[in-house]
């Protein structure tokens, strides 16, 4: 199901038809790093991911990551959504991207649109998001989406940087 539509964009519902995508994505050196092993190492391991994940998060909350396609060619060039985790008190914004599309402003196109569907849509209030201390070019990011920041949460053991925005 396409959820939202961009200029050069569409975000859709991941569906078990991703889990090639979803294999590669979450495997990537920069996804490993900044985000953590998810330990999804088959397709069988994807397709549990995207079913335990977003699949899940979308009936239980009415929304979660989604994929992002490229409309010109059908690309499928990374993942943007609006989480409710259990380990934070507000549901969180979260992107990642496959390298060779990075810095051609999809993630901030994306980001942008997923902001405003969880204001005017879902009608989600206080919107928060996390980083590793050193993910320079996703708090860039979170700059240009209007979050500020809001010191360190531990989560799991690890010292992240909280942003929050407000509606
Ligand atoms: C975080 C991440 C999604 C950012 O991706 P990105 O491609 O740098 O972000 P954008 O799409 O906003 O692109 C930004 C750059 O594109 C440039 N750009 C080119 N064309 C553009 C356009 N049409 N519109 C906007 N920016 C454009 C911008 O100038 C900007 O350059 P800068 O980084 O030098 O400031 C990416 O680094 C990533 O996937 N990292 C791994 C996973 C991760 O860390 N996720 C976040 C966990 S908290």
């Amino acid at each position: 199901m396409t959820v939202l539509v961009t200029e050069r964009l569409e975000l859709r519902e991941f569906t078990a038809d991703d889990a090639e995508f979803v294999l590669r994505l979450v495997n990537e050196p920069a996804f490993l790093r900044y985000i953590g092993d998810r330990g999804v190492r088959t397709l069988d391991d994807a397709r549990r991911y995207i079913e335990d994940g977003p699949v899940a998060g979308y009936a239980r909350d009415g929304h979660g990551l989604m994929r992002v396609v490229r409309r010109s060619d059908g690309a499928g060039v990374g993942m943007c959504g609006v989480l409710k985790r259990d380990t934070l008190p507000d549901p969180d914004i979260g992107f990642s991207f496959l390298p060779e599309h990075w810095s051609q402003g999809y993630a901030l196109e994306s980001a942008r649109a997923v902001m405003r569907h969880a204001r005017e849509t879902l009608r989600l209030g206080r919107i928060v998001a996390i980083t590793t201390k050193d993910n320079e070019p996703s708090m860039r990011l979170l700059g240009k989406l209007g979050f500020r920041p809001e010191g360190i949460v531990n989560l799991g053991g690890e010292d992240l940087r909280l942003f929050a925005s407000m509606p």
